[in-house]
């Protein structure tokens, strides 16, 4: 074993530098793309400057994906793919207020339902919408029962399998399952009742019997009920939920 590796390595220190040499590092001035990784470093792409290879090192946090991938500069959040098998990152991580790296997305210090996305050092508190939690292994908000030790939401505190009105919305409600809030919707032709805590036959005090037809089915568009703001009669020490707040798999649908 010992006397084959020994070779590699003086063949590798011999090369140092020296791309022509190093076997299998691809010289960027061959390829189409004129970009290509480093064998070694995950962060690290060597582009063809001038007809000459020069070593670039991608954003502090983002490794290399290819040419147009990634976020900016070819290169991407390490944990969107296999970017850094069986290679090294060259660069220790540049710390800013609340980012871990100058680019990357963080969980938040004291919130379930919030997170940071940095880009280039400066952070943005993003929040979780429709009952979500900010799940740290997915970088993205999901469902509360996939969140290690964000396990309930404060809004079923009161009665953990109870209903919670929508701020003012007629039709939408949370349904408060063991804790967790699902974001409910009244049948066709019902409203939520904020007394009762259930859906009935309109007219309510808050709600007159609805003058739009009901959704079309895989179409959630909003009755201008909806369009207050939300956040009013959440308990205290809720996070706002933003108007029309849904959770993400209904997002994409009720997108146009
Ligand atoms: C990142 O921020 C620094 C200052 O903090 C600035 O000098 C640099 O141009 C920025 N880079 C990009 C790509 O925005």
């Amino acid at each position: 074993m010992s006397r084959q590796i020994l070779p590699l390595v003086l063949v590798l220190l011999a090369a140092q530098g020296s791309l022509a040499q190093k076997q299998q590092q691809e010289d960027p001035c061959q390829t189409k793309s004129r970009v290509v990784g480093d064998i070694d470093y995950c962060d690290r792409y060597w582009e063809c400057v001038n007809g000459r290879p020069e070593l670039f090192d991608c954003p502090n946090g983002l490794v290399f994906a290819g040419k147009h991938r990634g976020v900016t500069e070819g290169c991407d959040y390490p944990w969107r793919a296999n970017y850094c098998d069986g290679k090294r990152q060259a660069n220790p991580p540049i710390q800013t207020d609340h980012c871990d790296w100058l680019y990357g997305i963080f969980g938040h210090e004291t919130s379930c339902t919030r997170y940071w996305t940095c880009w280039n050092g400066t952070a943005t508190e993003q929040l979780c919408i429709g009952g979500l939690l900010y799940n740290e292994r997915a970088r993205s908000c999901d469902w509360p029962e996939n969140v290690e030790g964000c396990q309930k939401h404060p809004l079923c505190n009161d009665d953990a399998n109870g209903n919670v009105p929508l701020g003012k919305s007629c039709n939408r409600y949370w349904q408060c399952q063991g804790g967790y809030p699902r974001l409910q919707r009244c049948p066709a032709m019902l409203v939520f009742d904020r007394r009762s805590l259930r859906c009935v036959v309109p007219p309510t005090e808050d709600c007159d019997v609805p003058t739009t037809p009901p959704p079309t089915e895989g179409e959630l568009s909003e009755g201008h009920n909806e369009q207050e703001p939300e956040e009013e009669n959440l308990p205290p020490g809720v996070p706002p939920l933003p108007a029309g707040a849904l959770p993400i798999p209904l997002r994409a649908r009720a997108r146009n």
